[in-house]
């Protein structure tokens, strides 16, 4: 865990600035019991990313991508937003954090409570039709039996994330980087910062002359080349120091 005076000036930063956002990946919900895409836990050692994960194995063969996107799905619906979530919201509710761009489709920052969050690849509660666009609630047409959902087109659903091989959204593109070149720090959590675009948030936010403070338990390449502060910790045990130093 980071030293205190580390913490101590990140918070004077906080607070003096009012000016922050955070960049949030697989990382922080680890503690909600979701597994992280890469490392010896991760998602995709189970799964190969090119063929569960992207686009043209979407379109190839949407049943065995199912079988990938139903197991996030029942994890998904079971994991609740902890001490890190509730952080992030506590920390824009006391007006020191703008908003939260978030690489995550479990939606657990709104769950927290954050109000101002960027979805940049999507989220699974929503499904779309990949021929008519047509969308529903994932509970309204997922069943976890083992079938594909259907719109009522007759087409296969595809939860509303981006697969690679997608671009990312026009609008949560354009407010990330807004976000990025404006904020005064960025706080960079649980991210391994190996997927582009994502990955390029804080370059653009070191760029435009933010104090960039990386959270995470690994150093990445974030670590040697943009990070301002390395704070070595599980998101949730920093987040609750965090906020007791500023209460
Ligand atoms: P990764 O799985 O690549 O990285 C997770 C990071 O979280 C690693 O650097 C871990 O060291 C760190 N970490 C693990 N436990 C943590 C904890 N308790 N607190 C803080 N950090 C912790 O996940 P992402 O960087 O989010 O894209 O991956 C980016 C994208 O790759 C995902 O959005 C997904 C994936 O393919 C799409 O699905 C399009």
């Amino acid at each position: 865990m980071a030293a205190d005076d580390q913490l101590a000036k990140v918070c004077k930063l906080l607070v003096e600035c009012g000016n922050a956002v955070a960049l949030t990946g697989a990382g922080i919900s680890v503690e909600s019991d979701i597994p992280a895409f890469r490392g010896s836990q991760g998602l995709w050692e189970k799964y190969d990313p090119m063929e569960y994960a992207s686009i043209g194995g979407f379109v190839r063969g949407p049943e065995k991508c199912w079988q990938m996107l139903s197991e996030l799905l029942v994890i998904c619906e079971k994991a609740l937003p902890n001490a890190a979530h509730y952080g992030l919201a506590k920390l824009e509710s006391m007006g020191l954090l703008r908003s939260v761009i978030t690489q995550n489709v479990d939606c657990l920052h709104q769950a927290a409570g954050s109000l101002l969050v960027v979805e940049y690849h999507g989220n699974m509660k929503e499904l779309v039709c990949i021929s008519c666009w047509k969308s529903y609630l994932s509970n309204e047409r997922w069943k976890n039996d083992g079938i594909a959902p259907r719109c009522d087109c007759g087409e296969i659903l595809k939860p509303n994330i981006v697969m690679f091989g997608e671009p990312i959204p026009w609008l949560a593109r354009e407010c990330a980087e807004e976000e990025a070149r404006s904020c005064a720090v960025l706080l960079v959590i649980g991210t391994s910062a190996q997927v582009a675009p994502a990955c390029d948030i804080p370059r653009i936010a070191d760029e435009s002359g933010a104090v960039i403070v990386e959270i995470n338990p690994e150093t990445t390449w974030l670590t040697e080349t943009v990070t301002d502060i390395y704070i070595p910790g599980m998101a949730s045990d920093v987040l609750r120091k965090v906020l007791e130093m500023l209460n």
